[in-house]
């Protein structure tokens, strides 16, 4: 969350003074609003707007086709739900390891599909691009479908693109944490009308065929989902963060840009596959062993500079996905992905060093976070504290 204040309040306002704040037949339709102003943003034909990223991700692999049978390559190095989202698919996470930018590997990615991946999802972690390029190039030919996860970089960009236009649908999340937030919130777009028309489908299952006239013009068959909709609040909350969007990255990307000029000539920035497009959320600093990373962390600590070390955040970090590691898909055995007996000869033996170079780097590498507000004295502060201890 950066910024978020009386707009915002008056555009609850809006929508509760409306009495009439649910999703389809509402006198406000801020969430059919904001979704045909969040598809002109991005650039896509269709977006949808839901409850969460996992929501997101889930409707999007649904929109896809995926499901029990298939595998879906993720990366090490992302939060759980991503990995998550596949198993509520009935499908099965396969991890690949995440190359110096700290986004999915191409090259692990090349060596991990089979014949049974349905899809790759690429994580843009702290707003860091993943080599969209080489994962195209990997998957050409071939009927694998690629879905990204744009959940950390919703306004980031690649080569000119907005991050989650560029594959076959992309994801956002619009939690809390989030570069734009409603609190909770995440949203698919595609440019594929059938991936619409499922995830559509999947993320309204109780209302889609009974409030307004959400199934006009819909060809794909009615099937089973879940209710992963949102209010008019949510939606008014959004059209209102939207707006301060381009001015979030603009001012993120200048404090970043300022921060790592000053930083560079003593510090190592970390490789990315666009720098110019990614949001601007996080200095990256790359040491060469653990030992340096921490020794560094801890003196910034001391001269109150506060820095994350990746590999120390908890469930971003493979090994730490307990659900995953310990293969419980679900309560219910029978409910299992795991346990599936389609699912028995997929790719599944997870193991804590089976992406050795991800944690390496996770360990080598240093993020100072970066604040929009931060008056321009304030970055140069906090680059004289760090080059000063
Ligand atoms: C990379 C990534 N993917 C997916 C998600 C899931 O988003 P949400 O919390 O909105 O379900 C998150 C959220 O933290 C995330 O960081």
């Amino acid at each position: 969350m950066y910024r978020i204040g009386q707009e915002e309040i008056d555009a609850v306002a809006r929508a509760i003074n409306s009495k009439d704040f649910f999703k389809i037949n509402g006198s406000g339709q801020e969430v059919l609003h904001f979704e045909n102003e969040w598809k002109s943003f991005v650039g896509s034909d269709y977006a949808l707007l839901m409850t969460s990223g996992y929501a997101a991700i889930v409707s999007a692999l649904i929109g896809i086709g995926a499901g029990p049978g298939d595998e879906v390559i993720v990366p090490a190095y992302t939060y759980i739900a991503t990995a998550l989202a596949v198993l509520e698919t009935g499908a099965i996470p396969v991890i690949a390891d995440a190359d110096e930018t700290l986004t999915i590997d191409v090259e692990d990615v090349k060596r991990k599909i089979t014949k049974n991946t349905k899809a790759i999802i690429p994580v843009h972690i702290q707003g860091f691009p993943s080599d969209m390029d080489g994962l195209k190039n990997a998957v050409k030919g071939t009927n694998i479908k690629i879905v990204e996860d744009a959940c950390q970089s919703a306004g980031g960009m690649y080569k000119g693109r907005l991050l989650g236009s560029i594959g076959d649908a992309g994801t956002y999340s619009f939690n809390y944490f989030k570069i734009i937030t409603a609190g909770e919130g995440g949203a698919v777009v595609t440019n594929d009308r059938k991936i619409y028309e499922r995830a559509l489908i999947y993320h309204d299952a109780g209302a889609v065929a009974f409030f307004g006239d959400q199934l006009n013009g819909i060809s794909e068959e009615l099937f089973g989902g879940r209710e992963y909709r949102v209010s008019d609040i949510t939606g008014a909350i959004l059209r209102e963060q939207l707006k301060k969007l381009p001015y979030i990255r603009a001012d993120l990307k200048k404090n970043q840009k300022l921060l790592l000029s000053l930083l560079t000539p003593k510090y190592t920035q970390a490789p990315s596959h666009d720098f110019e497009g990614d949001l601007g959320t996080t200095v990256a600093l790359r040491f060469g062993s653990e030992k340096e990373t921490r020794s560094f962390a801890e003196r910034c600590a001391a001269n109150g500079i506060g820095v994350t070390i990746p590999f120390d955040t908890g469930k971003h970090v493979y090994t730490n996905w307990t659900q995953i590691m310990e293969k419980r898909g679900a309560l219910n055995p029978s409910m299992d992905p795991y346990k599936f007996p389609v699912n028995k000869d997929l790719q599944m033996d997870y193991t804590h060093d089976m992406c050795k170079k991800t944690l390496e780097l996770l360990s080598r590498t240093a993020y100072i976070l970066v604040n929009p507000d931060w008056p321009e004295e304030t970055v140069k502060d906090i680059a004289a504290r760090v080059l000063d201890i």
